[in-house]
C-alpha cells in the first residue's frame, strides 16, 4: 500500500520515513498487515542526504500543501496510511496568524477532504502538541483535560484534533491525533518553535558553541527523545480503532524536566566546560508560551497502547551524543 508522510523532509518526518522503510509493513484501517510498497514524502523542500532516499519505494512530492493539487498528487487510490506532520511551528504560527491558519488548519482540512474521496478510509495520523493545553492547569493532566490553548499554534492543533475525531466517528477516516511532547535533542539548526532552545542548550554546547537560553531555568517541560517519538507515532498508528472509542486524541508519554535540570544533565554527561557554554537571557514571549504549556501527563491512553518514555534526561543527552 501507499503511505504518505507530509512534512517528510522535516526533522520527525525523515526519522519516521527511515523507520517505516526498515519496518516494511503497517496495519491498515481494516486490521490487515500490509507491505509498504510506496512511501511518498510531501514537503515544500526536498529531503536530501539520506541513504534511504535511494530506496525504490520512496518518491517525493515537492510543493506547498496549501495548494490542493500538491496534496491530490500524493493521495492516490492505493493510499492506506497518511502521517500528517507538515506544519508551521509554534513561534511562526504565533508571529503570523494567517500563515498558521493556512498551513496548519486549511491544508489539514483539504487533506482530510481528499481522504474522503478514497474508496476505503485510510489510517490518518495527525501530529498534535501539548500546546493544545494552557492557562490554569492541574499539575498532572489526564487524557481528558479540556483543550485550552494559549497560542495560535495550539488553537490550530486543537481545531484539527476535533476534526480528526469527528471524521473518524463518521467513518470517513481512521484517525488519531498524537499530542507530542517537546522532542529533544533536535539535530541541525534551530527552528522557529518556541521550544527550540530545549534542543539548542544541549546541541550547541556539545558542538563547542555558546547557547543563550530564553526561558526561565525553572520552566518545566514535557519532553521525549526523537527515537521514542517515532516509535510512539508508529504505535499510535498501529492501535486498533476499538482502543479509541470516544476520542482519537492521545497524549504521548514523556518525562517532565526543568530547564535547569536539562543543563544539569548536560553537566553530568558532558562535563562542566560544556555546560558552562549555556547562559540565560529571558525572552518574555518565549517564556510566556513555554510557561503556558502543561508540564506532566498521566498519558494513560498512550501507555495502555504500549507507548514508552526515555528513562531520564541524561539518557536523552547520551542518545544525542551517540548519534
Ligand atoms: N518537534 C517537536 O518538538 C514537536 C512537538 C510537538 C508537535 N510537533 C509536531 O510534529 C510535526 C513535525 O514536527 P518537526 O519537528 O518535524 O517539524 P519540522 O519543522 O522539522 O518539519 C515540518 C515540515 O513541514 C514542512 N512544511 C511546512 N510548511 C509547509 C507547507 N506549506 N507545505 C509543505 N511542507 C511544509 C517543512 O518544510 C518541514 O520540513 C509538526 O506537525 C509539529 O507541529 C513537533
Amino acid at each position: 500500500m501507499r503511505v504518505v508522510i507530509t512534512g517528510g523532509a522535516g526533522f520527525i518526518g525523515k526519522l519516521l520515513a527511515a523507520k517505516l522503510l526498515e519496518r516494511s509493513v503497517l496495519t491498515d484501517a481494516a486490521g490487515q498487515v500490509r507491505e509498504i510498497s510506496e512511501l511518498v514524502l510531501v514537503d515544500i523542500v526536498a529531503a536530501q542526504n539520506e541513504s534511504w532516499l535511494d530506496d525504490r519505494r520512496v518518491t517525493q512530492v515537492v510543493g506547498d500543501i496549501t495548494d490542493r493539487n500538491v496534496l491530490a498528487s500524493a493521495v492516490t487510490p492505493s493510499t492506506g496510511s497518511i502521517f500528517h506532520l507538515a506544519a508551521v511551528v509554534s513561534g511562526q504560527a504565533e508571529a503570523d496568524f494567517d500563515i498558521g491558519m493556512r498551513v496548519n488548519v486549511d491544508s489539514t482540512r483539504t487533506l482530510l477532504e481528499l481522504t474522503r474521496l478514497l474508496a476505503a478510509p485510510p489510517k490518518f495520523v495527525f501530529t498534535s502538541s501539548v500546546a493544545v493545553f494552557g492557562g490554569a492547569l492541574p499539575a498532572v493532566l489526564t487524557d481528558d483535560q479540556i483543550l485550552t490553548p494559549q497560542g495560535s499554534y495550539g488553537a490550530q492543533k486543537a481545531m484539527c484534533e476535533l476534526l480528526v475525531s469527528d471524521m473518524s466517528r463518521r467513518g470517513m477516516i481512521d484517525g488519531r491525533s498524537l499530542r507530542l511532547p517537546t522532542v529533544t535533542v533536535r539535530p541541525g539548526k534551530p527552528n522557529k518553535a518556541a521550544s527550540s532552545f530545549a534542543s539548542g542548550i544541549i546541541r550547541e554546547p556539545l558542538a563547542g558553541v555558546d547557547s543563550v537560553c530564553p526561558a526561565s531555568p525553572d520552566a518545566r517541560m514535557w519532553c521525549l527523545s526523537p527515537s521514542r517519538v517515532v516509535d510512539n507515532i508508529i504505535i499510535g498508528h498501529e492501535a486498533p480503532a476499538s482502543a479509541l472509542p470516544y476520542t482519537r486524541s492521545i497524549s504521548v508519554p514523556g518525562i517532565t524536566v526543568s530547564v535547569r535540570e536539562m543543563v544539569e544533565s548536560l553537566r553530568r554527561v558532558a562535563g562542566e566546560t560544556v555546560a558552562a557554554r549555556v547562559s540565560w537571557q529571558l525572552d518574555p514571549v518565549v517564556d510566556r508560551l513555554v510557561s503556558s504549556w502543561p508540564q506532566a501527563f498521566t498519558a494513560d491512553r498512550g501507555k495502555s497502547l504500549g507507548m514508552t518514555t526515555d528513562a531520564s534526561f541524561d539518557d536523552i543527552v547520551r542518545a544525542h551524543i551517540d548519534q
